[in-house]
């Protein structure tokens, strides 16, 4: 069982006090979230699940989420400023990485947008979401879901090419609990040294594979392939395509298609 008092007991945050929610089962972090900013949550919070039932991954994807992996949402409410930049996703991408990296001797890159990578394959992704049952005061909803402790010759065949986990790559578990308490000091740390999420954006490109990448882009139903540029302030893609055409990014999903 997942010991919150040691959470608790680890956290050493000054802008971030969150509400600290733990389940043994849920259907998905990111839902438990949603229906407490329903029932009308008014501080920051994290909700930590044992395992999901239903966890959900970008593009409508499903989050296979079984024991031994960490899924966890963050919500951030009454914040100054746009809550709709996904610089908060990057923040939370950059403080697992670096917490992965600190406990671990891996190292841990990020594809564009979220997604944590250990030589290519993916370790761990983010589903951030948009609150704004009441406009005036709008939530972010940062769901992270990551294979720490779970071999991955368990999960499913089309998972076990392109996924991987801490326990696969190094041999070891991790402490489950100083993994979640060390994200949120670090993302407390990022708020407090950048308030304006104006510095992030540079650590997130020093980190991110995506950048010099031929790739192929598809946006619904169309598709195209061309090379990352760099990823701009608010976050989004700059590709430059076949044609020479520079095109900004900010949904959909891109592939690498050499290396990683
Ligand atoms: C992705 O597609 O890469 C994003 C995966 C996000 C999964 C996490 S697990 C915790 C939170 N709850 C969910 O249902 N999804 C996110």
């Amino acid at each position: 069982m997942i010991d919150r008092t040691k959470i608790i007991r680890a956290l050493n945050t000054t802008v971030l006090q969150p509400e600290v929610y733990v389940e043994s089962e849920i259907d998905s972090t990111n839902l438990y979230a949603k229906r407490l900013l329903q029932d009308g949550l008014e501080t920051d919070a994290v909700v930590i699940a044992e395992r999901q039932i239903s966890g959900s991954g970008r593009s409508n994807r499903t989050w296979h989420s079984p024991l031994g992996g960490l899924y966890m949402s963050i919500v951030l409410q009454n914040r100054k400023g746009s809550l709709i930049s996904p610089l908060y996703s990057f923040v939370l991408a950059i403080s697992a990485a670096d917490v992965l990296e600190r406990m671990t001797s891996l190292v841990i890159d990020l594809k564009w947008p979220n997604d944590l990578h250990i030589s290519g394959k993916k370790i761990g992704g983010i589903l951030s979401e948009l609150v704004t049952d009441d406009p005036e005061r709008p939530a972010i909803i940062l769901g992270i879901g990551i294979n720490l402790n779970e071999d991955i010759s368990g999960f499913p065949d089309e998972l076990q090419n392109v996924a991987t986990s801490i326990l696969t790559e190094t041999g070891k578990t991790v402490e489950y609990e100083l993994v979640v308490s060390e994200i949120i000091n670090s993302i407390d740390t990022w708020l407090i040294r950048d308030p304006d999420l104006e510095l992030v954006i540079n650590e997130y490109r020093s980190k991110c594979t995506s950048i010099g990448k031929h790739v192929s882009v598809h946006l619904g139903q169309t598709s195209f392939t061309g090379t990352v540029l760099d990823v701009v302030e608010q976050g989004s893609l700059l590709v430059r395509d076949t044609s020479g055409r520079e095109v900004l990014i900010s949904a959909g999903e891109v592939f690498h298609l050499e290396g990683g």
